[in-house]
């Protein structure tokens, strides 16, 4: 029998959801945008997952190396027994973390919370196996909204919230600001918070972590379009747009977009929505902020976190920062 449990947060129709919501605000005024939570159908977590195994995309292999160097010292000093995952995804670089806290007999409880629903089943069925004295209380769940229904502390014990991948860094700065708040409400005091970010770096890298050259990128943000036209009968035409991947210098952050070679004419029955796009207007799908460890630090104490910790892998492209709330 499966030791998983799920709780079901959103809404699995998502044209009844606040997609309907987001479109209307992202897509009815200018400059036009979508939230990048969107990306995330089963097509998206898949094109996602491709992502991470691309040579130039190395935020996934530095986090590891960072993890697989460090998790045995995180693990004891975070204290914790229960580990929180949010945006988690397959969770794959969490096993290094996690069987850090087996060993250490530790882990009690794992809550993977992510909005894409069968990704999330898949990987907390697999984590079950592997760790079968585990609790996995998976929550289908939206991080900006659903913080306050994560589980409680016991009495005596401490919880660790891990947001890994540089995921926060697909947040706009004020949101960043209203996440670590919210999280910051929903812990107590001496639980601690595993962050991973990417660091600024010369811009090459940057841009060709953006650009592979067989396109999975380019597919992955394309297929924004296609959650539209599936979710709320939308008629764009994947074929009209080009994918446009720029690194924004002063606000530090890749940007990216979607750009209409051609005027197009777009209807969103399901949001009630007509678009007119001018030639060579562009749609923001997502932004990839990258950090300075400073930056990181200033973010965190504004929320009320103290760092314990910031750790870099040898190049010093990513960090992963232990942070504890006072
Ligand atoms: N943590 C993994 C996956 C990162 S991809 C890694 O480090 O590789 C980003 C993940 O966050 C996806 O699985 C996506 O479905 C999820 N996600 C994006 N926005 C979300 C939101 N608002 N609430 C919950 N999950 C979200
Ligand atoms: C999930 N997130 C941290 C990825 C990133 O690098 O910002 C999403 C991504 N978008 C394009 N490639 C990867």
């Amino acid at each position: 029998m499966s030791g998983v449990r799920v709780e079901v947060l959103v809404d699995g129709d998502w044209a009844s959801g606040s997609l309907v919501d987001d479109v209307r605000r992202g897509l009815g005024s200018s400059p036009l945008r979508l939230p990048p939570k969107w990306l995330y159908d089963d097509e998206g977590s898949r094109l996602f997952d491709e992502i991470t195994r691309l040579p130039e995309y190395y935020p996934t292999e530095a986090e590891r190396s960072i993890l697989a160097a460090r998790a045995a010292d995180v693990v004891a000093t975070s204290g914790a027994t229960t580990v929180v995952e949010l945006g988690s995804g397959t969770s794959d670089k969490t096993r290094t973390l996690l069987d850090a806290f087996a060993g250490a007999g530790r882990l009690r409880r794992f809550v993977p919370v992510d909005v894409s629903e069968q990704t999330l089943r898949d990987a907390a069925e697999q984590l079950s196996e592997r760790y079968p004295g585990v609790a996995v209380e998976a929550v289908v769940g939206d991080f900006t909204l659903h913080l306050s229904h994560l589980p409680a502390n016991e009495p005596g014990e401490r919880r660790m919230v891990v947001f890994l991948g540089g995921t926060i860094g697909n947040l706009y700065v004020e949101e960043r600001a209203a996440f670590l708040g919210a999280l910051a409400d929903s812990l107590d005091p001496g639980d601690t918070l595993l962050l991973g970010t990417d660091l600024v770096k010369p811009v090459d890298r940057l841009v060709a972590a953006y650009h592979d050259p067989g396109g999975v990128t380019d597919r992955f943000v394309r297929n924004s379009l296609a959650v539209l036209n599936r979710e709320l009968g939308a008629d764009f035409d994947l074929g009209a747009f080009t994918y446009v991947p720029l690194w924004d210098a002063h606000l530090e952050r890749m940007d990216l977009r979607l750009r209409a070679e051609s005027p197009q004419h777009v209807v969103v029955p399901g949001a009630d929505l007509e678009l007119h796009l001018a030639a060579g207007e562009e749609i923001q799908v997502e932004i990839s902020s990258k950090f300075r460890p400073h930056g990181i630090r200033t973010e965190l104490a504004a929320a009320g976190f103290e760092v314990v910790e910031l750790l870099t892998d040898e190049p010093g492209d990513f960090a992963l920062t232990l942070a504890r709330l006072a």
